[in-house]
């Protein structure tokens, strides 16, 4: 009997500031996956210009998708189909990658459908474990959002806890820049924290009450300021903070924080779902003290730990590609009326992907 033959998806995601164009086989084997990223551009502004990123994802679209094509050594007529994000994200951005899939579609003949980015954050775990298989409890914490997700099935999920206000990645952004380390600031403070004491400044504890497992990274991110607004005062008027306190200290302990609100609400969300196997998402997922904090209580509890590498903890379009897959396979498509949504939440995604 011959084997089937290999299901083959682009997969393209312009949400933020990466335009990304990857193909992936049967939603679990990376055969290309290029990146072109504009956070340098973006950098001098300290943080995302819409504006910009639009025209840049503009520019690049086209080479980038040439270039995931040729690297995969395929061209459009080998493929299955094509997976594009459609949302959450910034408008501009995401119409870009919209518009390119629409007309890739329409001149292939090729079926399409619109993926949930989040939805592609967790299917990130299907590229780099490839014998996951749900259900599984996954924590999404990225620039944009903070999520518990149940994941039922490819792409099925529930969403067990989200943030109230700030994504955890914000919240690392903000106070980076706060803390004069710039931007993206989750890289610099995680760098900046690595020998700091990470009980230098006691946070108070995330918990919003009745048994709630969202989050509220506001809190910890005006905790912070607060902080720093007092060690300022302290230092005098004018004077550097950092001359006399610890900046690696400082670091340590926000890190600290938040890795705590995200390690305890997810372990206790796997307790209630009475599952042990948790996979990591998202860029926060990148972060060293998370990810050995987990690992720990994961050895401890005897849950199995899902984590990616780097490459595909932040946006790529290899996630999109793998969370866009069963979706195809299952018959699902979107034509030539598909629009991008801003503001698109996983549990609609969830409900509107389950096949
Ligand atoms: O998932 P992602 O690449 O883009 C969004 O969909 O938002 O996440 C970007 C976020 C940024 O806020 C960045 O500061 C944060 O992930 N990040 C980190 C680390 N690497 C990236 N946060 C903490 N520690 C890191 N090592
Ligand atoms: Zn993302």
């Amino acid at each position: 009997m011959s084997a089937p033959r290999p299901f083959r998806v682009l997969g393209i995601e312009t949400s933020c500031d990466e335009t990304a164009a990857a193909v992936v086989q049967d939603g679990r084997t990376v055969l290309s996956d290029v990146v072109a990223s504009q956070a340098g551009l973006h950098a001098r502004y300290g943080g995302v210009v819409p504006e910009i990123a639009s025209r840049m994802h503009v520019e690049a679209i086209v080479p980038v998708v040439a270039q995931a094509l040729a690297d995969a050594g395929t061209t459009l007529a080998d493929l299955d189909g094509i997976a594009v994000t459609r949302g959450p994200g910034l408008i501009g951005a995401l119409l870009v990658g919209v518009s390119a899939a629409k007309g890739l579609a329409s001149v292939s003949g090729l079926p399409m459908v619109g993926v949930h980015h989040i939805a592609g954050h967790i299917a990130a775990n299907f590229l780099s474990s490839p014998d996951l298989e749900p259900p599984f409890v996954c924590l999404v914490a990225s620039g944009g959002h903070s999520h518990i997700a149940l994941v039922r099935g490819p792409g099925r999920f529930e969403v067990l806890a989200r943030t109230r206000d700030d994504a955890a990645g914000e919240a690392f952004d903000k106070i980076a820049r706060a803390m004069g380390l710039g931007y993206p600031g989750g890289p610099a403070i995680d760098r900046e924290a690595e020998g700091g004491r990470p009980d230098a400044y006691a946070y108070p504890r995330m918990d919003l009450g009745g048994g709630s497992l969202d989050f509220s990274f506001s809190g910890v991110k005006t905790h912070a300021l607060n902080l720093l607004n007092r060690l300022a005062m302290q230092a005098g008027p004018g004077a550097d903070v950092w001359a006399s306190v610890s900046r690696r200290d400082f670091a340590a302990s926000f890190q600290a924080a938040v890795a705590d609100a995200l390690v305890t609400h997810v372990f206790e969300a796997l307790e209630r779902a009475g599952l042990r196997t948790l996979a990591l998402a998202g860029g926060v997922s990148a972060n060293r003290e998370l990810r050995r904090r987990c690992m720990e209580r994961a050895d401890r509890e005897g849950v199995a730990l899902h984590v990616p590498p780097l490459r595909l903890c932040t946006d790529n379009a290899a996630m999109i590609a793998a969370a866009g897959t069963p979706l195809l396979l299952a018959g699902m498509r979107d034509g030539p009326d598909l629009n991008a949504d801003a503001s698109w939440e996983l549990d609609e995604a969830g409900l509107v992907n389950l096949p």
